[in-house]
């Protein structure tokens, strides 16, 4: 499987980008994150255009969760699309990256005043309101800073997505969103139109993550329609926007088949015309939020082979090879959270069969395996071994286990490469800590 401008050059070296990677881990080191920019941009350009060819009024907002950073802000900005963040830090980000205020959204289920504070004064987009606190927070924010802000509902449609439980958010069941069912997203919206400074803009939804259908989205823009001319019915307002979250699935193996952006859109698209044109409803701005979609093909986590260990299993075949990697859980901890799975190409053989079944394991003190069965090159130490499929929610939820020093990630165009986040130093590993002045004491006395 070779992902977007993945190629196996004349040495018979993966190539990402025009970069030869065995040249990126020895000039950066490894682990290493490598982001192809043609493809997170040939992505952003597909999924619009597959919308925009379909249905006249869409909104594309990257989910900067899935990876977010001030260069990806520039990549999302230049490409038109808008931004969904997360967090204060998020938020910031963006800010920082001089990403347009106006095209942003903000999201969370417990959002902070420092938050709503941030939103408001840089006038975002929408703030994406979670619960009916929220909106007693939001009209104190907005009361104080005397500001007007255009708000969405988020809504639980009560659809199941079938995918890992973690990332499923659109049942009823969740921590998300006003329930639609017990009479919750209603009360939020008249809550709203009662509120000075608060500008109800429309609904919002997210049933889920990496589907690998659009059954689930489907059901959802049903669910969503009919609440649509249930808030017309009821208060006479007008959902001018209707965002669907994000969610379609990438390939992380090669027999996984998400649908193309193409089909996708064409399934949405169909079901959302007609049940408005028969709601009586005018067409709503249809937003949409895919993270994963645009940067997780466009990822590849390079590492360094060490230890190589056959152990005796009782399973078969008998044995198993442990092939472990210089980094782990704190630079990749889908497989532990989700059960996530991986392909691999050795970098530096990956013109040769990758017919040899081994475990690629971490080297945390934990069992930090990554990979349970990969087809991979017979590899030795030193070699270089590229997981692929790790752009979304890789680097954006890694950690300092063990103090680990988190990766660089570089970004690859054209044959070059630019680091556009540093790999963190030791010094960064220390640099937060205090020793209070009674243990200073007593290192001195020792001393
Ligand atoms: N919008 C909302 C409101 C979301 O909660 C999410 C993801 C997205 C958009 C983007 O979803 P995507 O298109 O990337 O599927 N850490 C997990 C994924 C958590 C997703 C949370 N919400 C993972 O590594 O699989």
């Amino acid at each position: 499987m070779l992902l977007g401008t993945q190629r196996v050059n004349a040495q018979g070296h993966l190539e990402i980008g025009g970069c030869d990677t065995t040249r990126l881990a020895a000039e950066f080191g490894t682990p290493l994150y490598v982001m192809d920019e043609a493809l997170i941009r040939g992505n952003c350009r597909a999924y619009r255009a597959a919308f925009e060819a379909r249905y006249p009024r869409n909104t594309i907002c990257y989910a900067g969760k899935a990876f977010l950073t001030t260069a990806m802000c520039r990549i999302v900005e230049e490409e038109g699309l808008n931004l969904d963040v997360a967090s204060l830090g998020e938020l910031y980000t963006a800010l920082q990256a001089g990403f347009p205020p106006a095209r942003i959204n903000l999201h969370g289920n417990n959002k902070t005043r420092d938050e709503l504070e941030m939103a408001v004064q840089n006038r975002i987009g929408h703030v994406v309101v979670d619960s009916l606190h929220e909106i007693g927070l939001l009209a104190a924010v907005t009361r104080e800073m005397d500001a007007e802000i255009d708000v969405l509902v988020r809504c639980t449609p009560g659809v199941d997505p079938h995918t890992h439980r973690f990332i499923s958010t659109g049942q009823a069941d969740t921590k998300f969103g006003l329930n639609i069912q017990d009479g919750s997203a209603l009360e939020g919206v008249r809550r709203i139109l009662a509120t000075p400074r608060l500008r109800f803009h429309g609904v919002h939804c997210h049933v889920g993550s990496q589907l690998l259908d659009s059954e689930a989205h489907e059901g959802a823009v049903a669910v969503m329609v009919d609440l649509m001319l249930r808030i017309h019915r009821e208060t006479g307002a007008v959902c001018e926007v209707l965002n669907i979250g994000g969610g379609l699935g990438v390939r992380y193996r090669s027999h996984h088949r998400p649908p193309t952006f193409d089909e996708f859109a064409q399934a949405i698209t169909a079901g959302l015309q007609e049940r408005i044109r028969r709601a009586g409803l005018p067409l709503p701005v249809l937003q949409q939020e895919p993270g994963r979609a645009l940067v997780g093909e466009a990822g590849t986590t390079l590492y360094t082979v060490g230890v190589i260990k056959t152990v005796p299993i009782l399973d078969e075949p008998g044995w198993r090879t442990y092939v472990a990697v210089d980094g782990g859980m704190s630079d990749n901890p889908r497989p532990q959270l989700y059960d996530a799975v991986y392909e691999v190409i050795v970098a530096n053989r990956a013109a040769e069969p990758h017919d040899q079944l081994v475990t690629i394991a971490g080297r945390h003190c934990e069992t930090d395996v990554l990979i349970w069965d990969a087809h991979a090159a017979a590899m030795e130490p030193g070699d270089i071994l590229a997981v692929q499929t790790t752009g979304a929610y890789n680097f954006a939820m890694a950690s300092n286990y063990n103090r680990f020093l988190r990766p660089a990630v570089v970004l690859v165009c054209d044959g070059q490469a630019d680091i556009i986040v540093e790999r963190e130093t030791l010094e960064d590993v220390v640099r937060r800590d205090r020793v209070p002045a009674r243990l200073q004491r007593q290192l001195a006395m020792q001393g």
